[in-house]
């Protein structure tokens, strides 16, 4: 990107109004929140829908190579003017300001900030650099150190991420995430106690806990027991005004007996788990060094059935891992009959610098991972309709998150995390009992009862 000659920037004023910009997982949302409550704090203000902000934060996300190439093209529009009147001071956080800080300061002069997704607590003090016209990077990565540092949650809205554990050591052979998030820490357990109470003060009624490894978090509770994330759920359950739990995302071989036990027994806790498998076939899996085969995951999924058998079923596939076969992806297929996926998530591989995947013999050609991956999707969409139409004349109670498009309309989350319309006399942040009476593929037609 050259040095550009944009006639008004606010680059070196101290900003007034700030714009995160998130892109990724929900641990970015989370972030993103967190960095707006600390920019809060610095009397910055977020700015108005539509308005140009002094200040925008790019979150980024470094997952898949398409996401990592966007954040250039945002620099150089917010550059240019093209997004908005003035061009505005620009920091880049989240995880391509991690793995590729140095190179972002070479490639984009117009950013003043880099900052990784364990040091953004610092981002004030790399701001009043900036204002002076220093470039600042921080991508220390600090363990933990972050969230003592932040000032408390202040955000208001009927559902709330928290995130309890960050970072990953399974060193899966195509993922960044150990790289850019870092070795696995868990928050302690009173923190965490503390934040929830916080967040449904605001008020919260549904908190999703968040996780890398979410299901791997561990601590100690206010007796000094050891307790997994079971243990955590089972503390929060009896919050005042916190009425769904769900948690995001698991790994196979991190789930705990008490953990499925726990979806029989905890109320609050939503009949929903999100397990990525990646892959149907062992040898592909062996590969990818997820240790877990095929049959243990589904044995797994089993278990949760049986604890919880209206549970909802999600997962995260990737197509074109360097080596698979035809008769290997076919196996991918075989195992989404199997299990009958409320919703799934599915990537074409992606090969990220740094990981060992991306040096792999027998890369894929795109054009054999586009037809995988549009049949994997027909198969993952003919579920998730067989699975909602299998909801059609259930009661069940809806979080009422916004306003649809159509008067008196509304938006809500069914038990199931299924997204629910329906019209009538309501407000966001009702949990109201709606009745489900049509399917479509990605969401519910509602009839509210009550
Ligand atoms: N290419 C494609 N998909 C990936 N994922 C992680 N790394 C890659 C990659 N290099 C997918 C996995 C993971 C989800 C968050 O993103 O399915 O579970
Ligand atoms: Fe990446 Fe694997 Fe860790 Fe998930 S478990 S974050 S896919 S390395």
């Amino acid at each position: 990107m050259k040095p550009t000659t944009e006639p008004r920037t606010a680059r070196n004023e101290r900003p007034q109004t700030y714009r995160v910009k998130n892109f990724g997982c929900q641990m970015n949302v989370y972030d993103g929140e967190r960095m707006g409550e600390l920019l809060d704090a610095q009397g910055i203000t977020p700015a108005a829908e539509g308005e140009d902000a002094d200040l925008v934060v790019l979150n980024t996300c470094h997952i898949r190579e398409k996401a990592a190439e966007k954040i250039y093209s945002d620099i150089g529009r917010l550059t240019k003017g093209k997004t908005q009147k003035k061009a505005p001071m620009i920091a880049v956080a989240g995880c391509v300001a991690q793995a590729e800080g140095e190179e972002i300061m070479k490639r984009a002069p117009s950013v003043s900030m880099v900052v990784g997704p364990q040091a953004y607590h610092r981002l004030p003090d790399m701001l009043d650099k900036a204002v002076k016209g220093e470039r600042a990077t921080d991508t220390d990565m600090p363990a933990i150190a972050k969230f003592g540092a932040l000032p408390a949650r202040k955000r208001r809205s009927p559902t709330a991420f928290l995130t309890v554990q960050e970072g990953c050591d399974k060193f899966c052979t195509y993922c960044v995430v150990p790289y850019t998030r870092g070795a696995e820490i868990s928050r302690p357990f009173n923190d965490l106690l503390g934040e929830a109470r916080k967040l449904v003060e605001a008020g919260a009624r549904e908190i999703t806990l968040l996780g890398q490894n979410v299901n791997a978090w561990s601590g100690e509770d206010d007796k000094g027991r050891a307790v997994g994330l079971a243990g955590l759920i089972r503390a929060l359950d009896p919050i005042d005004g916190l009425e769904r739990i769900r948690y995001t995302t698991s790994h196979p071989n991190d789930m705990e007996d008490d953990l499925i036990a726990a979806h029989g027994e905890v109320e609050s806790l939503m009949p929903y788990l999100h397990l990525p498998v990646q892959s149907g076939n062992d040898r592909v899996l062996k590969a990818m060094n997820r240790s877990h085969t095929a049959e243990g995951y589904l044995r797994l999924l089993e278990r949760f059935r049986e604890a919880r058998p209206d549970i909802a079923l999600s997962g995260d596939f990737i197509v074109g891992f360097p080596g698979e076969s035809e008769a290997e992806f076919a196996e991918t297929l075989a195992l989404v009959d199997a299990v009958g996926y409320a919703h799934a998530y599915s990537f074409k591989y992606s090969p990220r610098p740094g990981t060992p995947a991306a040096t792999m013999d027998n890369q894929i050609a795109t054009e054999i991972m586009d037809d995988r991956l549009q049949r994997l999707q027909s198969a993952i969409n003919r579920d998730q309709l067989a699975f909602n139409a299998g909801t059609v004349g259930r009661t069940c109670s809806v979080l009422v998150e916004r306003k649809g498009k159509h008067p008196g309309q509304w938006l809500g989350k069914s038990p199931w995390l299924q997204s629910v319309w329906f019209m009538g006399d309501a407000a966001i942040g009702d949990m109201v009992e709606v009745e489900l009476i049509e399917a479509r593929p990605s969401s519910m037609e509602g009839l509210l009862r009550a």
